[in-house]
């Protein structure tokens, strides 16, 4: 396990003490020293944060660390009172196609079948006819929806909902995929269920995915990259990359050792504790 501060380049140190830099992936999203104020409550303070190129991030902390308010600012639908976000190079100004987002309630329209409502996006684009049909009937397939195209989203239970809002999002070919706590009104069983699809889903698209949750179990299982997130004001402390290789076991010696490492650094409040560890630069 390593660990970076927000933004920063990895270095390793060579024999001759010598710092050579690391081979950095891509970054797909920048953010630099990103606010958020809602009228006197400073929601996020100072937020630099780096997302590469096909990176799954976490975004983890306690309610109220202001995860929400940074995926957001990342789509687009906060404005910070300071700093900014690239996506590619470039400062965002708002939403745009690029990003996809995928909400903890399952933003569906009801009034459109699951197909309908997977080819909403593409039919505003200008897609039409057979390739209209072709786009629905591969993501319904992709998501295991193919028996559900018809029906409308009451008719489904909270998991195939979820499903069809992933399929929705993925077909607008967003770059970045933004979900919002997307598993968190599922019941355990189905949780893990759809995170282990979300995985084979993420390793066919290879979209960059930056995924919150207020569950360290599931970063541990699902991210490359934690970043660690604490409250008033909302901060990253830590990004921490998550090397357990793939496909990953739940009950595996290294989950546990992990998750029960970032459990501590939450008990004890203040993550920079931490920072004895060599592992963990604060
Ligand atoms: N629209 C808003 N108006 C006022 N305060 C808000 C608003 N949205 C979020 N907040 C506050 O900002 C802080 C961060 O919220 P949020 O980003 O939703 O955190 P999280 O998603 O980690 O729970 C919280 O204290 C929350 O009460
Ligand atoms: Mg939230």
């Amino acid at each position: 396990m390593q660990a970076e501060t927000g933004g920063g380049q990895m270095q390793a140190e060579t024999g001759g003490g010598q710092m050579q830099a690391e081979t950095v992936p891509s970054t797909a999203v920048r953010i630099v020293g990103a606010e958020a104020r809602y009228g006197k409550h400073l929601a996020l303070a100072k937020v630099d944060l780096d997302v590469y190129e096909g990176d799954f991030l976490c975004l983890l902390g306690p309610s109220g660390c202001g995860k929400t308010s940074l995926l957001n600012a990342i789509a687009g639908f906060v404005q910070l009172t300071s700093g900014y976000v690239e996506v590619k190079g470039e400062e965002i100004a708002g939403p745009a196609r690029d990003r996809g987002m995928v909400f903890q309630e399952y933003a569906l329209f009801p009034w459109l079948t699951v197909e309908k409502n997977i080819q909403y996006g593409p039919r505003l684009k200008g897609i039409c006819g057979a390739q209209l049909k072709e786009i629905s009937s591969r993501y319904c397939r992709l998501v295991g929806l193919e028996g559900s195209a018809n029906k409308y989203p009451n008719q489904l239970s909270g998991g195939m909902r979820q499903r069809a809002a992933i399929a929705r999002a993925l077909a607008n070919q967003p770059d970045i995929l933004l979900m919002d706590e997307p598993f968190g009104a599922l019941d355990a069983m189905t949780r893990q269920t759809l995170q282990e699809e979300l995985l084979k889903i993420w390793e066919i698209e290879r979209k960059t995915l930056i995924f919150v949750t207020h569950s360290i179990t599931e970063a541990v299982f699902m991210a490359d990259r934690i970043a660690i997130m604490s409250p008033h004001p909302g901060r990253v402390n830590h990004v921490i990359s998550n090397t357990i290789k793939r496909p990953r076991s739940r009950t595996s010696e290294e989950h546990f050792a992990m998750c029960r490492m970032i459990e501590m650094m939450f008990q004890k409040g203040a993550i920079g504790q931490l920072s004895t560890s060599p592992e963990v630069k604060s």
